[in-house]
Order: structure tokens, then C-alpha cells, then sequence
């Protein structure tokens, strides 16, 4: 393992544009669920018996907001109730000292944003879950936290319709202005592209790295287990985000920068 983390680290060193792209697996270490694999939220049903990706999705959000608001309420209260970990923190230092560094994550924790990565180069395309915004007025700035402590689903002050947040659910599109942003930096081409905790379930997470890899590119995975990315990556680090992120950064000493 200390080899291959020395060979990620001079492939990164030696990397102008470099793209992260981050999952659950990164959140796991701050103690939050994954969706998939071990401790996934999405391995069985709800206590509704629906698959969690029915009751998570935009259209029952619509038909019966209260109950997506019970689980969304509880991917909200775990973020709301840890922190970004070491690896989070390694990411903002990496993309410190390497000003083509960006950040591409799936989470909807913040918890890059807390850590400090700047927003400029941070593409959140699964959307924030605060602050709510009224599905009929649109009226925005109501805080996730504030109402946790309520009953569910939150409302509307203004005019008592549902709240949500600006969180992308199943069945639902990808914002527009974050899809164009990742568009724009993948025509420009990464030198090298990093997938840390992600199971890569998607299109457009699984493509900048086959992108990369045309293009010459060098492409390295951190995850404990091997997944869809596994076979195209150069290098596999088989091991937490929290435990290698940090190992990998100190290895990019700043003289090869
Ligand atoms: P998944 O839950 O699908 O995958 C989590 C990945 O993290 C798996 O490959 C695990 O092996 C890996 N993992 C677990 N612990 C880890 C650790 N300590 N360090 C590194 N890796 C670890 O999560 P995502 O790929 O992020 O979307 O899933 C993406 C999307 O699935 C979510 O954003 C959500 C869901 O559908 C929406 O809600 C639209």
C-alpha cells in the first residue's frame, strides 16, 4: 500500500488539472451511512416496505411529503450531527496547493465547503440540503435544523406550502448550473482524476474517469472494496478515505509542487 500511495502522490505531484470525486465513503468516516454496500441505507425496504429509492424521490415528494420528509429528515439529522473528517480536510489542503485542483462530490453534507474547499472549484452536483425553499412560493432561507425540531413536513410560513431542499431526489434532474460547470471543466481536460468513496453508480461520475483514461490521463480509486471503477483505474488504494486521504497529501511534499 505505501508504494501505491507514493505513486498516486507523485502522479498528483506532477498533475496540473486534477478532478476529486468524492461519495458517501468519504462521509462514512465522519460516521454517516453509505446508500450502497456495507451499512447502505438503500440495501432493504422502508418500514413502508417501499424500495428507499421511491420514498427518497422527487414524485412522492409531491404525493406524500411526509413521508420522503421522514427520511430525508434522517440523512439530515446524521449530517447535521457529525463533522468533515481528516479526509475532507486533506482534500482542501490538496486543492490549496494546487490551484487546477476541483472537487466534484455526490454528498449533500457541506461538509467539503466546512472543511474549506473553496466553493469556486467545488461542483456539489447532488445538491445541499439546506437552506429549504417553499415548493409553492419559492420563497427561500429556511434553515434544515430549525425544523428538525418540528413536525414534518416542514411548511411554508408565508403561505403553508411544502419545504424542500435544493437536494436532487430520484427521478429528478441534475442542476442545470452545476451539470454546466462540470461540463465545462471536463472539456477542458483533468490530467488526473481521483474517485474516493464512491460505489460510481452513476453516468456522469464514471465517465470523467474513462475520459481521463482515453486521454492519457492518470486515474487512481480509494475505497476499502473493489466496484464498478475498480478495473479501469491504474491504481486501486484499498483502504478508508479518513486513513489514506491524509497518508497521500503528506507524500505530496510541497517542493514537488
Ligand atoms: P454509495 O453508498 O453508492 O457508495 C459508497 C462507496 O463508498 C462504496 O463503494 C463503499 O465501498 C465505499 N466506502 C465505504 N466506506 C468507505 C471509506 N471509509 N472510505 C472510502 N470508501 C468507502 O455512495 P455514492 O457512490 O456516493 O444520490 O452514491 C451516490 C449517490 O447514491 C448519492 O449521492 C445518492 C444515492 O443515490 C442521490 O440521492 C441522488
Amino acid at each position: 500500500m505505501h508504494a501505491q500511495i507514493q505513486l498516486v502522490a507523485q502522479a498528483l505531484a506532477r498533475a496540473e488539472r486534477i478532478l476529486v470525486i468524492t461519495g458517501a465513503g468519504l462521509s462514512a468516516d465522519s460516521g454517516l451511512p453509505t446508500y450502497r454496500g456495507l451499512g447502505g441505507l438503500y440495501n432493504g425496504h422502508t418500514e413502508e416496505g417501499l424500495p428507499i429509492e421511491a420514498a427518497l424521490s422527487g414524485p412522492m415528494l409531491r404525493r406524500d411529503p411526509a413521508l420522503c420528509w421522514k427520511y430525508l429528515a434522517e440523512i439530515g439529522r446524521a449530517c447535521l450531527g457529525a463533522r468533515p473528517n481528516a479526509g475532507h480536510f486533506a482534500l482542501a489542503e490538496l486543492q490549496r496547493r494546487k490551484p487546477g485542483c476541483w472537487v466534484l462530490t455526490q454528498n449533500v453534507d457541506g461538509y467539503h465547503r466546512a472543511a474549506g474547499s473553496p466553493v469556486q472549484r467545488l461542483i456539489e452536483i447532488h445538491g445541499e440540503l439546506s437552506p429549504l425553499f417553499c415548493m409553492d412560493c419559492r420563497q427561500r432561507s429556511f434553515e434544515l435544523a430549525e425544523h428538525l425540531q418540528r413536525p414534518l413536513p416542514p411548511r411554508c410560513d408565508r403561505c403553508g406550502g411544502v419545504l424542500r431542499p435544493p437536494v436532487v431526489l430520484f427521478e429528478e434532474l441534475l442542476p442545470e448550473a452545476e451539470l454546466g460547470r462540470l461540463q465545462t471543466q471536463l472539456a477542458l481536460g483533468f490530467d488526473a482524476v481521483l474517485a474516493v468513496g464512491t460505489s460510481a453508480s452513476f453516468a456522469y461520475i464514471v465517465e470523467p474517469v474513462l475520459r481521463a483514461r482515453r486521454g492519457g490521463g492518470f486515474t487512481a480509486e480509494i475505497n476499502p472494496q473493489a466496484g464498478e471503477l475498480s478495473a479501469f483505474v491504474d491504481v486501486h488504494l484499498e483502504g478508508g478515505a479518513a486513513d489514506v486521504l491524509p497518508q497521500l497529501i503528506r507524500h505530496i511534499s510541497s517542493d514537488k509542487i
